[in-house]
């Protein structure tokens, strides 16, 4: 697939999505979100990629959503083609998904960041979401996936300041699960896929699942979403090989079945 605003490779089992429109800074314009759901949506179905990696570049993963392409949009245009609704089908992929960030996650960059099921952060990230300064708020997301993540004041006044926080913020704060010098940030992110992609892929999307429903359920429907998730797994496979991978004292073979 000829892709125009990102790049993919994939190293083992794991896809790597690159942002790549240097020159707005990555920008989230309608192409790359194509693009970007295109990838990860087809890395889904594939039973040779266990995860996926989406990263930018040294100054930014994304400065937002195209404010260039959208300035001139009027009302009817965006509840007509109700902008952004195609991310749900992004949050809807359940092979586990990894931002690598680096530099700029602004606005949508931020969302998008948030909607991948965690972030490693550079030591030069800096996350905001700063649509209020340009007359407008978070459209992808951002306002509940902050708030859940950080918290009502913090999500609160960042929103209503649009102020940028830096990695350490960040991580202090429980937006990102881990800060690496930016220079490794990719050799990180990869080695961390690569260790999710080498677990069973069912087990591991059932895993996200499980997680992701934390967010969006009660603590007694979470559990039993969990028990029942649990006792599932007990027809694979790969349940039989992990555990008799362990008692006999070797590695896991999964056949991801
Ligand atoms: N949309 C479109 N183009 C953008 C962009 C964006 N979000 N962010 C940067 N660019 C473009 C700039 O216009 C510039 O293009 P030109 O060379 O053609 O002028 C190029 O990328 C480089 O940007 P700067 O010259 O501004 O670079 P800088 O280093 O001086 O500043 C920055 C970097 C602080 C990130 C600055 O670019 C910036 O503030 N960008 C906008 C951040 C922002 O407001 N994001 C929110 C967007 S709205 C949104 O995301 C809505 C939503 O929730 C869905």
């Amino acid at each position: 697939m000829d892709y125009e605003t990102i790049l993919t490779e994939t190293r083992g089992r794991v896809l790597l999505i690159t942002l790549n429109r240097p020159k707005a800074l990555n920008a989230i314009n309608a192409q790359l979100t194509r693009e970007v759901i295109r990838a990860a949506t087809e890395a889904d179905t594939d039973p040779e990629i266990g995860c996926i990696v989406i990263t930018g570049s040294a100054k930014a993963f994304a400065a937002g959503a195209d404010i260039k392409e959208m300035q001139h949009t009027t009302y009817a245009a965006m509840y007509g083609g109700d902008r952004f609704a195609d991310w749900d089908r992004f949050t809807a992929v359940r092979t586990p998904i990894i931002a690598a960030v680096a530099g700029y996650a602004l606005g949508g960059g931020c969302e998008l960041a948030m909607m991948c099921d965690f972030i490693l952060a550079a030591d030069t990230a800096q996350f905001g979401l700063p649509e209020i300064k340009l007359g407008v708020m978070p459209g992808i997301g951002g306002s509940q996936r902050l708030t859940r993540a950080i918290g009502k004041a913090k999500a609160m006044e960042m929103c209503l300041t649009g102020r940028n926080m830096d990695a350490a913020e960040a991580e202090r704060s429980s937006l990102v699960a881990r800060v690496v010098a930016a220079d490794t940030l990719l050799d990180d992110a990869l080695r961390t896929a690569g260790t999710i992609a080498g677990m069973s892929k069912p087990i591991a999307m059932m895993t996200k699942e499980a997680v992701n429903r934390a967010d969006e359920t009660t603590l007694t429907e979470g559990i039993r979403f969990e028990r029942r998730v649990f006792h599932a797994i007990f027809a694979t496979a790969d349940q039989k090989e992990g555990m008799a991978a362990f008692v006999e004292k070797r590695p896991a073979k999964f056949t991801h079945g």
